[in-house]
């Protein structure tokens, strides 16, 4: 009798699924300092690929220490560990008319950078992202001024998004892999 009075109710189950979702929203996230700002990128690393964003006249740099660009095809995938991928948002510079100034290909040039998303693999990395766990890469994003924008423990949004990018690109979207630029 008792049994079954607990397994009869609909609601209960509706109730865990609002739970459910709640603690979704609420995500599982690392939360040691584990991924670093990223010193001399702008030299050290790699261009791998650079986007213009028209709607936002703004344009995004994508870099990669030497682990991670020694990727060149999806046949070498996963990122060998010890990669670190660096995306860099900038401003597209403006000429004197307060026009986006284009360069010999028509392509945006750099302005001001306005932040870095940030991610990094190495042996255990992840494990705190719990049911949105891509692999073993950590997330995080950093201003300007170097300090976060998005810290460890509120980057389980990245690994949210990066989960669909899938396991068998690595859960890299771009990367050198498709390329805006013939780079
Ligand atoms: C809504 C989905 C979404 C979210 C949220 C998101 N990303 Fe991404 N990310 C993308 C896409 C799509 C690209 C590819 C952009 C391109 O190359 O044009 C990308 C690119 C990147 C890259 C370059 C490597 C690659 O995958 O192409 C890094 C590094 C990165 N994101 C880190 C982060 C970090 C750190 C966060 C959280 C602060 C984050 N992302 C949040 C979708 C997302």
């Amino acid at each position: 009798m008792m049994k079954r009075r607990l397994r009869h109710p609909c609601w209960p189950t509706g109730l865990l699924a609002v739970v459910l979702l709640a603690q979704a929203r609420n995500a599982p996230a690392p939360n040691g300092q584990r991924v670093a700002f990223p010193e001399g990128y702008q030299k050290k690393y790699q261009v791998l690929r650079m986007v213009d964003k028209p709607d936002k006249k703004q344009l995004v740099t994508v870099y990669g220490n030497d682990a991670a660009a020694s990727i060149k095809s999806t046949g070498q995938l996963p990122y060998p560990y010890g990669s670190i991928l660096v995306m860099e948002t900038s401003s597209a510079l403006k000429g004197s008319q307060g026009k986006v100034a284009l360069d010999e290909k028509g392509h945006y040039r750099k302005g001001k950078v306005l932040g870095l998303h940030v991610m990094r693999k190495e042996h255990g990395f992840g494990e705190g992202y719990g049911q949105n766990r891509t692999g073993e890469w950590e997330y995080v994003e950093f201003g300007p001024d170097r300090s976060y924008l998005t810290p460890p423990e509120k980057s389980s949004v990245c690994a949210e998004c990066h989960l669909k990018a899938g396991r068998e690109k690595d859960f890299v979207y771009g990367g050198r892999l498709h390329s805006d630029r013939g780079n």
